[in-house]
C-alpha cells in the first residue's frame, strides 16, 4: 500500500478527480474481441465531398458490379495502363482510383474524344459514363466496365519524362520518388493496410476503457535514458540570421559606445543645470525628452556591441538560457513519461503518435522517425500488461483478415506467400512465454547443439535480432512474450524485481520482425526510482516531476510500446521498414 503525504501534495484534495471506471466489453475464447464486418452496401452512392463514385463501391460489390449495369455515374482516378485498339477507333483503361486494389475499365471511343492523351500511364481522368456489363468473350477479367460518354477533367502525362513507368519497379527505386509512389499496388495497399491498423488501434483500446492523450512532440526529458534524441534549437538559425545581420551592418566600435555615453552624461548636465537654475518647465521639459533619447541611443548602440557572431556561450558550455525555450529540448523518443501522468490520474490511457531517435542504425527494421502505440493502466501488474499486448496484437491481426484481405492477398501473391496463415495463427493462438533466463537457456541448448549465432549467448546479454529470430521463428514459429530482463540493459523506469537482478520488462517478439512490442510493470516504489535514476548516471533534475507521480499517490501501473511500422511489416511481409511509412526519414535522408 503507498501512501500520499497531504501536506507535500501539490494539488489541493477538492480538486483531485475522481477515478473513472468503467466495464471493459467481453472478448471472445480466442481473447480476440469480436469485429463487425464490413457490409458492402447495394446501392452505388457519389463518395461524399468528392464528385464521383468510389471505385470501390462498384467493384467491391459482392456481385464484382454486374448488378449495376445500366447506372449512369461519374469516376475518378489515375490510368495503371492503356491501350488504344480497333486501329485507334477505341482505347481501354484500367482506373484506380486507390479506393480499393482492383481497376475499373473504362472503355473510350475515339468520337467521345482523341484518344493519345488518355493511355499513358500516371494520366488522371474524371470521366462519366454507363456502366455496362463486357462482351462475353471478355468476361473473364472484369465483371462490369464503364463505357465513357464524357471526359470531364484530364491530367495529362508525357510518357517521356513519368518517373514511374508501366514495368515492375523494385521499392528501392520508389523511394526516390515518395511524393509519387503511392500510385503504386505496393504503396497505396500498404496504406490502406496501415489506415486500418490505425482504426483497429482506436478501436480496440476505445472498446476497452481507454482514454486517447496526446503526449508531446517536444520534450525536455529523455524517457529511454539512451541518449538518442534530435535536439530541438533555434540558436543555430539564430547565430546564422545575426552573422548575416553584422556582416550587412557592422556593430557598433567601442569608440561608439564611448561617444554615446558621453552624449547622456552631457544631457544629463544639461537636465541638472536647468532644475537648479529653476528654468521654466517647457524646457526642462524639452531637455528630459533628449535626455530620454540619449538613453534609449546607448541602450540599443551597447547591445548591438554585445552581439557576437557564433552560438552563446556561459562558462565555457552552449548557453541554453537564450534558446527558444530557455533550456535544452528535443524531439521525443517515447511519449511513455508523459501519458504516466495520465494513467496516474484517468486510469486508463494510450497515446499514439510519432516518436524520433537519432541511432545511426542502417538496418531494416529501425526509422529516425516512427510511430508508436504506447498504453497505460494504472492498477495493473506485468501480467496485466502482457495479456493486453497480446489481446491487442491478436485483434489487430484479426481485424485486417476481416477489412482488409484484398490488400492482403496482393501482398500473399507479390511479396510473401505466408501473410494470410501468419495472420490467421496470430489471431488465434495464445502467444508462448518464457522469462529471460529460460530464454538464455533455450540459446545455449542451441548453441551446444552446433547452433551458429554471431553474437555471444550468455545470461546478461541484449538479445540479437539473431536470438529472437531464433525463438520465433526456428524454436517455436509463434509470438514469444520474453519477460524478466536483467536489469542493466533495460530502462531506470522499470519495476526492480525481489531478486534484486532483473527487472518486469517484456517483449514481444514476432516471426520475420523480432521484437514488436516494448512494455514494463513501472517501478512505483520514490526510492527505489530515485536510486535507478541515479545508479543510471541520468540527473535528478529534468525527472522531479515524474518523481512527485511517486511522491504524491503512487498506483502500480504498466505499459508497452508497439512499434507501428513493424507491426505493418509483420502482417504484410515487406522487407524493409522504408516501405511501410509514407515519408522514412533515416540517416542521409528526410524527403519532402
Ligand atoms: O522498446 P522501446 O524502446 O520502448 C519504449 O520506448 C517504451 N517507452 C515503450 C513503453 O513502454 N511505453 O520501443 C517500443 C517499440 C519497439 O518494440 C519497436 O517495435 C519500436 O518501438 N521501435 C522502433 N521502430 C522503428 N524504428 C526504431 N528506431 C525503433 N525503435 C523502437
Ligand atoms: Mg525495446
Amino acid at each position: 500500500m503507498f501512501l500520499c503525504l497531504y501536506d507535500k501534495y501539490p494539488i489541493a484534495r477538492g480538486t483531485q478527480a475522481a477515478l473513472i471506471s468503467f466495464k471493459p466489453p467481453k472478448m471472445a475464447d480466442n481473447g480476440v474481441l469480436p469485429v463487425d464486418k464490413l457490409t458492402i452496401s447495394d446501392t452505388v452512392e457519389e463518395a461524399e465531398f468528392s464528385q464521383r463514385v468510389l471505385i470501390k463501391s462498384i467493384l467491391g460489390r459482392s456481385d464484382g458490379g454486374a448488378g449495376l449495369a445500366g447506372k449512369t455515374l461519374k469516376v475518378g482516378g489515375w490510368v495503371k495502363k492503356g491501350r488504344e485498339q480497333g486501329k485507334g477507333s477505341f482505347a481501354f483503361l484500367e482506373l484506380n482510383d486507390g479506393s480499393c486494389p482492383a481497376n475499373l475499365q473504362l472503355i473510350i471511343y475515339s468520337d467521345v474524344a482523341p484518344l493519345g492523351q488518355f493511355t499513358p500511364t500516371g494520366t488522371c481522368l474524371h470521366v462519366e459514363g454507363v456502366l455496362q456489363m463486357p462482351p462475353e468473350d471478355k468476361q473473364g477479367k472484369q465483371s462490369i466496365e464503364l463505357k465513357v460518354s464524357k471526359v470531364l477533367d484530364v491530367g495529362a502525362v508525357d510518357p517521356a519524362k513519368y518517373p514511374l513507368p508501366k514495368t515492375r519497379l523494385t521499392l528501392e527505386f520508389l523511394r526516390d520518388y515518395v511524393h509519387l509512389r503511392p500510385r503504386t499496388n505496393t504503396i497505396s495497399a500498404i496504406a490502406r493496410i496501415r489506415n486500418a491498423l490505425a482504426y483497429a488501434t482506436h478501436t480496440f483500446f476505445q472498446k476497452h476503457g481507454f482514454l486517447y492523450v496526446h503526449t508531446p512532440i517536444i520534450t525536455t526529458s529523455d524517457c529511454e535514458g539512451a541518449g538518442e534524441m534530435f535536439q530541438v534549437t533555434t540558436l543555430i538559425n539564430d547565430s546564422e540570421k545575426l552573422e548575416k545581420e553584422l556582416i550587412k551592418n557592422p556593430p557598433p566600435s567601442q569608440e561608439d559606445v564611448d561617444a554615446a555615453r558621453a552624449t547622456v552624461k552631457e544631457k544629463g548636465e544639461i537636465v541638472a543645470k536647468l532644475k537648479s537654475d529653476k528654468a521654466s518647465k517647457p524646457e526642462i521639459t524639452a531637455a528630459v525628452g533628449e535626455l530620454t533619447k540619449a538613453k534609449e541611443n546607448l541602450s540599443k548602440i551597447e547591445e548591438r556591441f554585445k552581439q557576437k557572431p557564433g552560438i552563446p556561450k556561459k562558462d565555457g558550455k552552449v548557453d541554453y538560457g537564450q534558446d527558444f525555450f530557455a533550456r535544452q529540448a528535443f524531439l521525443t523518443v517515447s511519449g511513455q513519461l508523459q501519458v504516466e501522468t495520465f494513467a496516474c490520474a484517468l486510469s486508463s490511457v494510450y497515446t499514439f503518435g510519432p516518436t524520433f531517435r537519432a541511432e545511426h542504425s542502417h538496418t531494416s527494421r529501425h526509422l529516425a522517425e516512427f510511430w508508436m502505440v504506447e498504453p497505460e493502466i494504472a492498477f495493473a501488474d506485468i501480467e496485466d500488461d502482457m495479456k493486453c499486448a497480446e489481446a491487442y496484437v491478436r485483434f489487430l491481426c484479426q481485424w485486417l483478415l476481416d477489412n482488409c484481405l484484398d490488400d492482403m492477398e496482393f501482398m500473399v501473391e507479390k511479396f510473401d506467400k505466408n501473410a494470410i496463415n501468419r495472420l490467421k495463427m496470430v489471431a488465434s493462438t495464445n502467444f508462448i512465454r518464457l522469462s529471460y533466463t529460460e530464454a538464455v537457456t533455450i540459446l545455449e541448448e542451441a548453441v551446444s547443439k552446433g547452433h551458429k549465432f554471431e553474437n555471444k549467448v550468455e545470461w546478461g546479454i541484449d538479445l540479437a535480432s539473431e536470438h529472437e529470430k531464433y525463438l520465433t521463428e526456428t524454436k517455436f514459429e509463434s509470438p514469444v512474450i520474453v519477460y524478466n530482463y536483467p536489469k542493466g540493459i533495460k530502462a531506470f523506469y522499470m519495476k526492480v524485481n525481489p531478486d534484486k537482478k532483473t527487472v518486469a520488462a517484456m517483449d514481444v517478439l514476432v516471426p520475420k520482425v523480432g521484437e514488436l512490442i516494448g512494455g514494463s510493470q513501472r517501478e512505483e516504489n520514490y526510492e527505489v526510482i530515485k536510486e535507478r535514476i541515479l545508479e543510471m548516471g541520468l540527473p535528478l533534475e529534468p525527472y522531479e516531476w515524474y518523481l512527485d507521480l511517486r511522491r504524491f499517490g503512487t498506483v502500480k501501473h504498466s505499459g508497452f510500446g508497439l512499434g507501428f511500422e513493424r507491426m505493418i511489416l509483420f502482417a504484410t511481409g515487406i522487407d524493409n521498414i522504408r516501405d511501410v511509412i509514407p515519408f522514412p526519414r533515416y540517416p542521409g535522408r528526410a524527403d519532402l
